[in-house]
């Protein structure tokens, strides 16, 4: 070949791999792969009996290796991906992710490409559907604390949440037609106890964001919210109606929307008097993503209100869960107005393990972990519900679910004492999350608990097909399966 023809053949191969690459930045709708960022110490995926070690150890220097892995996987997730996604150029790792509602879809058109010719992806919000399948909707009117003097501060209390899947676990679903109620029945008449188990390195989140409009704003500037207290002692009110953002009663925090950047600020106002310089933020304290005239039409809250250019999304918390272990590990984030002395569930000790590789808006969350139900941490079958509890939970999250919420509720024994939690700041992420499955049985009752230990082999989960600690397959599933019902009673 001669030179010229050589140059002309690799120009073309460039303008290919060129376009190529950029059809590929903005389409793939699996997005990006969990990047492993250099961060001594942090090693991902990681084996399961280096992680075991840890939490069986348990010692405060075994416990810090522990928080280290969460704070690298959630450097990891919100590491600039070279992806466009929903209009937002280099967009975090975790936000490029399919989401459930994606998945939902594709298992319905049946592949991706089908998915992809309906139209561009939208981020599609939603209430808390944890809440929500029990009955309480966070998008109800509220009611309000105090009659708020006219004029004064009130803070927002609505919350939207996605789930997002690295495309790992998104192809696993897809792949394997999770989704599917079929193939979960399969599972079932086939006599298998659970699904099979996914990737080592699968990982799935749960971000929540507060949607700063207009309309909200204090001064036609602040948007306020309200300052969490920290874990509080269960009380009878507590026990009847959980502990939401609406009883936190703790102050106020504002965001001055004029300020895209970072602030000197670290504290609340008390008495949710006004925006003092203590108490107010920027926009850049917060991984955020303010939306233009482009774009806006893309995030969708479920609701009549249509989001418009110059509304921001503030991402207040992230749950996030790695398949590391068979057990996953649990880890939870939550936005702090001083990240070095975070208040309950987090601690300083979470503080101190946060690695100086995590640096930007990202830095200013609160970590909470679960690795394990209990501790000293039990085997996988065959232990007892025995030792202390192992509580890890999110404000935004989990707080509001007063003792209704929970369908199961066993001790946890320590030789002549005993814990029993009964409420949402009891919980613990593993415990709960073991107890996902589908009924096939008019017995068999899937339900939500708070922390307790409880094995693989446990008689609840007779008449039922275990769903790998993935609530949202027994989710999109069961809800499969009353669909199905329906029908037929007609
Ligand atoms: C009381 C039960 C309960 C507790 C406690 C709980 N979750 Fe969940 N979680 C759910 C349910 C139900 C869903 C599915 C519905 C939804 O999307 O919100 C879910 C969804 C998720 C998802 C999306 C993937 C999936 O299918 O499960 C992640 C990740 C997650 N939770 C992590 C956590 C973490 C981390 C914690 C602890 C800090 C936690 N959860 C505590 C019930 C719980």
């Amino acid at each position: 070949m001669s030179k010229n023809c050589t140059q002309k053949v690799s120009l073309a191969l460039l303008a290919l791999a060129l376009s190529v690459g950029t059809a590929k930045a903005e389409t793939s709708i699996w997005g990006a792969d969990l990047p492993v960022p250099a961060i001594p110490g942090y090693t991902f995926p990681e084996s399961e009996s280096t992680l075991l070690g840890w939490v069986n150890g348990n010692s405060a220097a075994d416990m810090a290796n522990v928080y280290l892995h969460g704070w690298g996987l959630w450097t990891a997730l919100n590491t600039p991906s070279g992806q466009s996604v929903y209009g937002i150029a280099n967009a975090p790792v975790y936000l490029t992710w399919v989401t459930r509602q994606e998945l939902v879809a594709m298992a319905q058109l049946g592949s991706a490409a089908k998915l992809k010719s309906v139209g561009p992806r939208k981020l599609r919000m939603g209430e808390v559907t944890q809440l929500s399948k029990f009955g309480i909707h966070s998008m109800q009117a509220k009611p309000k604390l105090k009659a708020a003097k006219a004029g004064a501060p009130s803070p927002d209390f609505d919350t939207m949440e996605t789930v997002t899947y690295d495309p790992v676990s998104g192809h696993t679903i897809q792949d394997r037609g999770y989704f599917k109620l079929s193939t979960i029945k399969a599972v079932y008449d086939a006599k298998q106890p659970e699904i099979e188990a996914f990737p080592v390195n699968s990982v799935v989140v749960k971000p929540v964001y507060k949607v700063i409009t207009k309309d909200k704003l204090y001064q036609n500037r602040y948007y306020v919210m309200a300052a969490w207290p920290g874990t509080p002692d269960v009380t009878p009110a507590i026990q009847a109606n959980g502990f939401p953002e609406q009883s936190w009663n703790a102050g106020c925090v504002y965001v001055d929307t004029q300020n895209s950047g970072t602030s000197q600020a670290s504290g609340v106002d008390a008495s949710c008097s006004g925006p003092t310089a203590a108490s107010t933020y920027g926009l850049g304290d917060f991984v955020n993503f303010k939306l233009n005239a482009e774009n806006a039409a893309l995030f969708d809250l479920g609701n009549k209100q249509k989001l418009v250019a110059g509304d921001t999304l503030l991402l207040m918390a992230m749950h996030v869960s790695s398949r590391e272990m068979t057990e996953w590990t649990w880890q939870t984030f939550f936005w702090t107005p001083n990240p070095k002395a975070p208040p309950l569930p987090s601690s300083t000790a979470i503080a101190a393990a946060m690695p100086s590789q995590l640096t930007g808006p990202a830095a200013h969350y609160a970590g909470s972990f679960a690795y394990s139900m209990v501790t000293p941490n039990q085997p996988i079958n065959g232990g007892q519900s025995v030792g202390q509890p192992v509580v890890g939970y999110n404000p935004y999250l989990e707080s509001g679910f007063p003792a209704s919420t929970f369908g199961i509720t066993r001790p946890i024994v320590d030789g002549a004492n005993s814990w029993t939690g009964t409420v949402g700041v009891q919980t613990n992420c593993m415990t709960c999350h073991a107890l996902a499955a589908v009924a096939f049985t008019s017995t068999a009752n899937p339900t939500y608990g708070t922390d307790f230990y409880i094995g693989r082999d446990d008689p609840y989960f007779n008449g039922t097909v275990q769903t790998e600690f993935l609530w949202s397959i027994a989710d999109v599933v069961a809800t499969q399966q009353s669909k199905a019902n329906k029908a037929k009673s007609k």
